[in-house]
């Protein structure tokens, strides 16, 4: 089936150097510290390997899967748990890593969830962040680019599961 490809908001190369960044900025405040890092599936599995990858930390790695998308362009403002971690948090330093945050519901459902198991420190990173569509006051450490409130694909983001192979960051709309 043949696929053009979506015209480029975020070149491949300006993925990967601001991946670095993040990382860098990661070290400098958790530095002497073991991090765990939560991985949200199934978006965000692409730039947590990146990520977990430049972050010259001792790092664990889990992986939660939240869905509220339910396959359309708009959210459903309804987060679904449909992995968990095995591991307890309680007293680890936490990073959970998301790959875009839109309203901000998911984001704030999950931390909201992490809090109660008592990690040491909790922070998020978001590769992408839409400020127009944010409907919460939630606050994120570390965010990669912030972009127009337009629906984007690649580096691990779908339109209907397809585009998350796409090494750099493409417009749908
Ligand atoms: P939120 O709860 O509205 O912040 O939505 C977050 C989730 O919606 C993300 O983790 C993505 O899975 C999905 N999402 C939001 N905007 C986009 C987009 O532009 N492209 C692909 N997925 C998106
Ligand atoms: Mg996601």
């Amino acid at each position: 089936m043949p696929m053009s490809n979506p015209p480029v908001l975020i070149d491949t190369a300006r993925v990967q150097a601001r991946v670095q960044e993040i990382a860098r900025s990661i070290e400098a405040d958790l530095a002497g510290h073991e991090l765990t890092v939560i991985c949200i599936l199934k978006g965000s599995f692409i730039f947590c390997a990146d990520l977990i990858r430049a972050i010259h930390l001792p790092v664990k790695c889990e992986f939660m899967g939240l869905s509220s998308y339910h396959g359309g362009k708009t959210s459903s403002g309804e987060v679904k748990v449909t992995l968990d971690m095995k591991e307890p948090i309680e007293g680890c330093h936490v990073l959970v890593v998301e790959d875009i945050v839109d309203t901000g519901l998911t984001l704030q459902y999950i931390l909201n969830a992490l809090k109660l198991r008592q990690p040491a420190s909790l922070r998020c990173a978001s590769f992408l962040l839409k400020r127009e569509a944010l409907q919460s006051d939630l606050k994120v450490d570390y965010v990669g680019f912030e972009i127009p409130n337009r629906f984007v694909v690649g580096y691990g983001l779908d339109y209907q599961e397809l585009y998350r192979n796409l090494p750099y960051i493409g417009v749908l709309d």
